[in-house]
């Protein structure tokens, strides 16, 4: 059997998840889960994802590195070519399968025919952006908890759904 894929993502109501390769808010209770969840496990991401986040080998992390700059490999750090390659080494691996994105990554995990947990913290506004999560209302998640919660700039829903 393999490994349960868990999609971690905040996306805006219109999809958006990036802009500029930055994330188009400062969320910090939403980027605290993020770290929280992701610490200990496999991340699969994509370079621009990767170089974006500083403590994406830190705090037990193994980062899959998806990326035709094989360079970015270090101790604790595996650089991949395609999505496919990097879930294979995540099953050699201790701990949980993280898809982090980008939008890409997104969107081929979508397409494959495993399971899948999606940790979805739903911002509730439309923002500018220029990378998007795919659409993922129309598969058959089962909602397994719903948090809201809010700060002084955006309400946002903590989402655990799973197909
Ligand atoms: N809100 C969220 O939860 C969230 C989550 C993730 C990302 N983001 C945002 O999204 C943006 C970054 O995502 P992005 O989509 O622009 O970039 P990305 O996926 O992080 O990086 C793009 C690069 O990764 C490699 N790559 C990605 N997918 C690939 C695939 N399927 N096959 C082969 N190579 C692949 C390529 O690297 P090479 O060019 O090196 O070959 C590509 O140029 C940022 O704005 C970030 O803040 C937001």
């Amino acid at each position: 059997m393999p490994k349960l894929l868990h999609l971690i993502v905040a996306c805006a109501e219109n999809r958006v998840i990036g802009n500029g390769g930055k994330l188009p808010w400062r969320i910090p209770e939403d980027f605290a889960f993020f770290e929280r969840s992701t610490a200990g496990q496999i991340c699969v991401l994509g370079r621009v994802c990767y170089e974006t986040w500083p403590r994406a080998a830190l705090d037990g992390r193994h980062p899959i590195v998806i990326s035709r700059n094989r360079s970015l490999a270090r101790p604790g750090v595996t650089v991949t070519g395609t999505l496919i390659d990097a879930l294979e080494i995540a099953e050699t691996l201790p701990g949980d399968i993280h898809i982090c994105g980008g939008q890409r990554i997104y969107e081929e995990t979508l397409t494959l025919a495993r399971p899948m947990r999606l940790h979805l913290t739903l911002v509730h506004a439309d923002v500018a952006g220029d990378t998007f999560f795919p659409e993922w209302r129309h598969l058959p998640w089962r909602q397994l908890s719903r948090r809201e919660s809010a700060d002084g700039n955006f309400r946002y829903t903590f989402f655990e759904m799973e197909t």
